[in-house]
């Protein structure tokens, strides 16, 4: 049986030159690379206590739902500016590549709600900082944040130092 890594494809110079992209699509588009993504999130959390899990559009919602439904958990979707019909809060946050506004309904978390962050890679860490921030901002509390895939040298963990955070595959 392939591990995890196996089914990722590297692309170097996408976006924009210098950048190696983690392509999850080869990851989807194997029916044993679904299965075994999902499995292995869904092992990270195993004893973790919490309400729902919080994913970024769009890979985050790839990963964040269908362990959501095997655990029978809420999915509460983060987008990109815009999307949301009804009132959000927002936050503005810098991506390796760009900068991105993203918002969440405002009345998707109450206090005291317990929030899992789950999304498909961390570079930055950016994106789930302002994710977090939003869940923090509505009175909820991050009890698990899980990634797929983690670039290392980024050190996007830094900015996620009081939260437990995890990867399935490490690049450096
Ligand atoms: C990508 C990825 C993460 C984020 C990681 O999303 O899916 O959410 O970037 O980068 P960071 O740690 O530097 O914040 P992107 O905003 O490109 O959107 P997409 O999922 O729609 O491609
Ligand atoms: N999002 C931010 N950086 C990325 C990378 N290097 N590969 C895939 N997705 C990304």
């Amino acid at each position: 049986m392939k591990e995890l890594k196996e089914y990722v494809r590297s692309i170097p110079d996408f976006p924009e030159p210098g950048i190696i992209f983690r392509d999850v699509t080869t990851i989807l588009q194997d029916p044993d690379g679904l299965c075994l993504s999902i499995d292995e999130l869904r092992e990270k959390l195993q004893g973790i206590d919490y309400d729902m899990i919080v994913g970024p559009e769009s890979r985050g919602f790839i990963f964040g739902v269908p362990v959501a439904y095997a655990e029978h958990k809420a999915f509460i979707p983060v987008r990109k500016k815009g999307k949301l019909p009804c009132e959000t809060v927002s936050i503005d946050y810098d991506l390796e590549y760009g900068k991105e506004t993203i918002e969440i309904h405002k009345d998707a978390i109450k206090p005291g709600d317990k929030v899992v962050i789950v999304d498909d890679l961390i570079a930055t860490g950016g994106t789930t900082e302002a994710i977090a921030k939003l869940v923090e901002g509505l009175g909820g509390r991050i009890v698990k944040i899980v990634f797929v895939m983690e670039l290392e040298g980024l050190k996007g963990r830094k900015k996620l130092l009081k939260y437990d955070v995890d990867s399935l595959i490490k690049y450096e």
